[in-house]
Order: C-alpha cells, then sequence, then structure tokens
C-alpha cells in the first residue's frame, strides 16, 4: 500500500495536449514515484513561488487512450498559466479512485470532474 501523503518533484513536460481539449489542462511530472495507479487529491507548489494550489494527481498509463507509458499529471485547480519547463512540488494527500478505462471521453470528463470535487473537498478539509 502506497504510504501518503507522498512528496514529487519534477520538472513540467509537454504531454499530448489533450487534456486541454478535455478542458482539464495537466502538467505533466517527468518523476517517478511508486505508486497505485489511480486519482489522487494534492498540492502543488511552483518552485520559486510561496503558494500551493490545491491539485488533483492522475498517476497511470491513460487506458481510456490506449496510453502505455506511465506518466504523472497534475492539474492544478483554478490556475490559468503557462508551467512548461518550471520545477513543480507535489504532495499527494489521499487517494480518490484508481484509474479507470472510460468507454467514451464524456465518461471520464464526468469522473474527472468528480475526482476534482472530491480534491478540493480534501483540500479544504486539511486547512
Ligand atoms: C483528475 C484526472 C483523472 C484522470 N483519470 C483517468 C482515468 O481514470 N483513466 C484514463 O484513461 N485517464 C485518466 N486521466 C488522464 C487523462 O486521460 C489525461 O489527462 C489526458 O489524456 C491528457 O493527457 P495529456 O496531458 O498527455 O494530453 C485522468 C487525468 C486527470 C487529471
Amino acid at each position: 500500500m502506497t504510504e501518503l501523503p507522498m512528496d514529487l518533484r519534477g520538472r513540467v513536460a509537454h504531454g499530448d495536449k489533450r487534456g486541454r481539449v478535455l478542458g482539464f489542462p495537466t502538467a505533466n511530472l517527468n518523476a517517478r514515484a511508486s505508486l497505485a495507479y489511480g486519482v489522487y487529491a494534492s498540492q502543488t507548489r511552483i518552485a520559486g513561488t510561496e503558494k500551493v494550489w490545491s491539485s488533483v494527481t492522475s498517476y497511470g498509463t491513460r487506458p481510456t487512450f490506449d496510453g502505455v507509458d506511465q506518466r504523472i499529471e497534475t492539474h492544478i485547480l483554478d490556475f490559468q498559466g503557462d508551467i512548461y519547463g518550471r520545477e513543480i512540488e507535489v504532495k499527494l494527500l489521499a487517494f480518490i479512485r484508481p484509474e479507470l478505462r472510460f468507454e467514451s471521453v464524456d465518461a471520464l470528463i464526468a469522473a474527472m470532474q468528480g475526482d476534482i470535487e472530491a480534491a478540493r473537498a480534501i483540500n479544504a478539509s486539511g486547512k
């Protein structure tokens, strides 16, 4: 079982840019983790800045899109900006659900909306 909280640190790399199309842009982290595939409530800090952002982090292979490589992707809540190439620190707080293969993109989007609400609630309860 994965020990939480867990701190991850890495540089934001380019993904497939599908996240923007789905409506949930993600920062892809070029880090490795020993983690169960799934979705985690998290907090993210952009190195060199003070603010800690509520976030939601997905770890896995994106089976809905027949992905194969493992990715750590963080969607920072209520954040708009370009952080490609920046160092970020991600603290995983709690496991939300396992990664799933969805039958449709709409089903994935609905699940992501639920994940964001769960991450918001977990972040709020920890403050
Ligand atoms: C909160 C969250 C939950 C996700 N859950 C799943 C999932 O259950 N199954 C899946 O195949 N992909 C999941 N993903 C990954 C998305 O498929 C991925 O973010 C999207 O394909 C964009 O990838 P890109 O950054 O490489 O463009 C999740 C992503 C986020 C941010």
